[in-house]
């Protein structure tokens, strides 16, 4: 088994603020750029097959000096994304349809707490048959709907419902043709992988995330991730 890998990293993190060092899968991290500490991940897992790397045009020497502070080598091809998630996906996938990979998961490049277990457990359900793969967490919060204004309007039942995380992991066919039909349709707004499989009819399958596999998205997040790797070194 060997299953290719897209990293989307093309965004422009927004959300987590301006920084000197760029968008924030260039931030340093327990001393290295938080993309080099993902790839770190995937170079290093025994069922790695060919790597697209998806990232904004303005960041190739982000890129490249990211690289270099890696702990290992990984073979890579680097391509350009979109103006959405979902474009940027698409651009990855059709790069890494090139290179004749059966299987695929898509990662973001702001999720560098991914390890090994939970990557074999979604290659595992892809042999297993499965055709899209989702590595999903229990809510454990008491969910509630409320107004702009504040004012709860009900509390929603959280039996049933998950946290998406990624890798998603899919037969690159299916999900290169949902990627398609969905761009065809006019659509590119959807946050995530599993979401195109599902409007496109796929099943997707959920296997245990991760806890620890945090997206990370505000200032509040890197700086965390920041603290919880100089814990560890120390
Ligand atoms: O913005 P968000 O946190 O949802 O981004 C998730 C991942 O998708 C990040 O790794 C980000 O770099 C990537 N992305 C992308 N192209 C975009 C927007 C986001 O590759 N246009």
């Amino acid at each position: 088994f060997s299953c290719g890998v897209v990293i989307v990293a093309a965004g422009r993190g927004e959300r987590a603020g301006q920084s000197a060092e760029g968008p924030k899968q260039y931030r340093t991290i327990g001393g290295r750029p938080v993309i080099a500490h993902t790839l770190d991940i995937f170079a290093t897992w025994a069922a790695l097959g060919p790597v697209v790397i998806v990232i904004h045009q303005d960041d190739e020497e982000l890129l490249v000096a990211a690289r270099k502070q890696m702990l290992h080598q990984i073979d890579a091809t680097v391509v350009h994304g979109g103006a959405t998630r979902q474009l940027s996906v698409l651009a990855g996938l059709e790069a890494i349809a090139a290179t004749g990979t059966k299987y695929v998961m898509i990662h973001d490049a702001v999720r560098p707490f991914v390890d090994h277990s939970l990557l074999d457990r979604c290659g595992a359900a892809l042999e297993g048959g499965a055709q899209a793969v989702l590595p999903a967490v229990a809510v454990a919060d008491t969910l509630k709907r409320a107004k702009a204004d504040g004012l709860v309007q009900e509390t929603v039942s959280r039996n049933d419902l998950y946290a998406a995380q990624t890798p998603q992991c899919f037969r690159l066919e299916a999900v290169l043709s949902a990627h398609r039909a969905a761009a065809t349709s006019g659509r590119a707004d959807f946050t995530d992988d599993a979401s195109i499989a599902e409007w496109a009819g796929i099943p997707v399958v959920v296997v245990e995330g991760l806890a620890d596999n945090l997206k990370l998205t505000l200032q509040r997040d890197i700086s965390m991730a920041d603290e919880r790797l100089s814990r560890q070194t120390m």
